[in-house]
């Protein structure tokens, strides 16, 4: 593993390791690491699942051995940071795809998981379900994620925010997609108004796919405008990127 010196904000660190499976590790330790020393002064561990291929290998490590017995999963509640506007069991669902790879296999109370509602409802209202949830769940304070995931589309985007996206209203929570370039057309997001209140958020990406894309990330020239996932900077939590080798290939570096 080797830590980029590149020009960066206060808090963020960028992570390069060997290859995809060095990333899933670092961000499977990194999710039980967080959870454990966040249980231990606080009652609740609020995490933000990602969609995407990415994220598979990490959930599949904290499904099992030795990282699974780590984490008091009774005391973790599960949101998403995006998700596509199909039903649960749709094979394109975000939801299905952490119940699969990771939720099913942890012992996660059903009362834990909070998904983004997708059935019985307009996008509009669903957005406006899930802020409902979250302003409940943090309530009295604003909603501020102990740890939030998310990946990077080869566009720039993160979660659903995407460089065709209108910018949603300063104040929304939650935000709807209608015509995302990754399909599903449909989708609903979090803004970067949550994302940037989190306490630790942790970028996933791999692969040479991305290189290009990692270079505009890390080019000071380059607005959240035109990459989204620039947007992401949280004013009181940490920032960190955990990329393999391929996808960092491009980083101007030091
Ligand atoms: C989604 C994700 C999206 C994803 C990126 C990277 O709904 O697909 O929220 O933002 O994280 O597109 O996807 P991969 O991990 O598959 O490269």
């Amino acid at each position: 593993m080797r830590t980029l010196s590149l020009p960066r904000a206060p808090g963020t660190e960028v992570l390069v390791l060997e290859n995809a499976s060095a990333v899933a590790l670092e961000g499977a330790r990194r999710f039980v690491r967080l959870a454990r020393e966040t249980l231990a002064h606080q009652s609740r561990f609020s995490v933000a699942l990602s969609g995407g291929s990415t994220p598979k290998a990490m959930h599949a490590l904290l499904a099992h051995a030795p990282w699974r017995d780590q984490v008091d999963w009774t005391r973790v509640h599960v949101f998403w940071g995006d998700e596509r506007f199909v039903p649960p069991d749709h094979s394109e669902s975000s939801y299905l795809m952490a119940k699969q790879t990771l939720l099913d296999h942890v012992p996660l109370p059903a009362t834990n998981i909070h998904p983004m509602p997708t059935v019985d409802c307009t996008p509009d209202q669903a957005a406006q379900r899930y802020t409902g949830v979250l302003k409940n769940f943090f309530a009295p304070k604003p909603p501020r994620f102990d740890l939030v995931f998310l990946g990077l589309g080869p566009d720039g985007h993160t979660a659903s925010l995407f460089p065709s996206s209108p910018a949603p209203p300063e104040i929304a929570l939650v935000s709807v997609v209608t015509q995302s370039p990754k399909p599903p057309p449909i989708r609903l997001t979090l803004t970067y108004r949550v994302f940037n209140a989190a306490a630790h958020v942790l970028f996933l990406a791999e692969g040479a796919g991305k290189a290009e894309t990692l270079r505009l990330v890390f080019d000071p020239s380059v607005t959240h405008k035109f990459i989204p996932a620039k947007g992401v900077q949280p004013t009181q939590g940490t920032l960190t990127w955990i990329l393999d080798e391929p996808a960092a290939a491009h980083i101007q570096d030091g």
